[in-house]
């Protein structure tokens, strides 16, 4: 499965008409600096169409990505960034958790990205109750696997088992790509 075309729509921080759109959305979730932005680039093909950075807290609004002109792919803030001011923090989760559950937008799916290296933290088992109390689809990336060795490998994703069990989880880099056709046909299916 290919993704032809995609093009930035536009980043909000609050309600906007976008949301009330009928096509189906898929949203990127995860801890700061665990790669969200760099896997929507990987999905689509793309070096550059979302900004991303090693510096944490690169991601500062709600970024809406139009694919083949059906889906929204949605980058989402990262939450949990050391660096930022406790009140910018508590404005990120704010908006996290307002465009997951009060937003009304068409939400098809979320993607809940977990460090592979580091594993789940408590702001993903946060997610996951939120995310299971609103009756939200949702599946498990562990992202930068590449940094993991086989037996590493072995161990997170017994972890991540343990707590996700009830979730389709996949392994994925966006650095050597793993993984990429496996999501790719999760989501656009
Ligand atoms: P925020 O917007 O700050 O929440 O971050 P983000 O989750 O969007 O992360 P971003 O895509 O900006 O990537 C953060 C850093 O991790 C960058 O330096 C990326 O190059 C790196 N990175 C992302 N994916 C991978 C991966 O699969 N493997 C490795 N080794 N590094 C990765
Ligand atoms: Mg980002």
């Amino acid at each position: 499965m290919e993704i032809k075309q995609a093009k930035f729509i536009k980043g909000i921080v609050g309600t906007d008409p976008i949301l009330l759109e009928e096509k189906p959305q898929i949203a990127f979730v995860g801890r700061s600096n665990v790669g969200k932005s760099s896997m929507i680039n990987c999905l689509v093909n793309s070096k550059s169409l979302v900004k991303s950075s090693s510096k944490p807290g690169k991601t500062k609004e709600i970024n809406f990505f139009l694919i083949d002109e059906k889906i929204y792919l949605v980058d989402l803030p990262g939450y949990g960034y050391a660096k930022v001011s406790q009140k910018q923090a508590e404005k990120i989760r704010k908006m996290i958790m307002w465009y997951l559950e009060y937003s009304k937008a068409n939400l098809k799916k979320v993607v809940l990205i977990v460090d592979s290296k580091v594993g789940p933290k408590e702001f993903d088992l946060e997610m996951k109750e939120l995310l299971e109390d609103s009756g939200i689809d949702f599946i498990v990336v562990a992202n930068k696997s590449d940094k993991l060795t086989q037996s590493e490998t072995v161990k997170m994703k017994k972890e991540i088992e343990n707590i996700f069990f009830e979730h389709k989880i996949f392994f994925f880099s966006s650095k050597t790509k793993r993984g990429k056709e496996n999501v790719l046909s999760e989501l656009l299916s």
